[in-house]
């Protein structure tokens, strides 16, 4: 379940319905996907692939994906800091960041332009999101330095990032207030 920060108003919007609607005004797409498939104790990239494959499909068809992958990192994988550091810094794509959260946390932050303010949407597990090709935007782990992620493409070869240099993401707190945040 996803919180979503607008830090320039200091609001925190943790409600489905709320966190989807101003996510739609933006023209980033959310939603939850059910995460009670069954799993072996340590699911290789193939058994996730496999048990999520309906709703897969389904983002196939309906966002002209072709393929699909698992990204899993945690604290201690080796590179980890420079493999970050490439998405942490406002960029953009040639297409489509589609993602659902299998495991650990993560904040996207979303600058829409047109003088709207920017987004930061924390997710786990169960949140799918889409940020359309174009949108500045940057991504960071939280505090667990762990996600485990499906990625769909509809080209790999698109998915590089292009910098806007713009130092956007250094006025914004790379900050995650996790599930207590909710329960509190
Ligand atoms: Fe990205």
């Amino acid at each position: 379940m996803a919180l979503l920060r607008i830090p320039e108003d200091d609001t925190v919007v943790s409600e489905f319905d709320e966190v989807w609607a101003q996510l739609k005004s933006i023209n980033i797409d959310y939603g939850i996907w059910k995460t009670d498939h069954e799993l072996p104790e340590n699911p290789s990239n193939d058994d996730i692939l496999d048990a999520y494959s309906t709703e897969i499909e389904r983002a196939k068809t309906e966002g002209g994906y072709v393929t699909a992958d698992v990204i899993a990192v945690q604290a201690d994988t080796p590179g980890l800091d420079v493999m970050l550091a490439k998405f942490s810094c406002e960029h953009w794509h040639d297409e489509d960041e589609v993602r659902f959260i299998i495991d650990g946390t993560g904040v996207f932050h979303i600058n829409p332009g047109e003088g709207k303010s920017v987004v930061a949407l924390e997710v786990g597990a169960g949140d799918y999101i889409r940020v359309p090709k174009g949108t500045l935007h940057w991504f960071d782990l939280c505090q667990d330095r762990t996600i485990k992620a499906i990625r769909l493409f509809q080209d790999p070869s698109g998915w590089t990032p292009n910098y806007t240099e713009s130092g956007k993401e250094a006025t914004f707190l790379e900050v995650c207030l996790g599930p207590s945040f909710i329960s509190n």
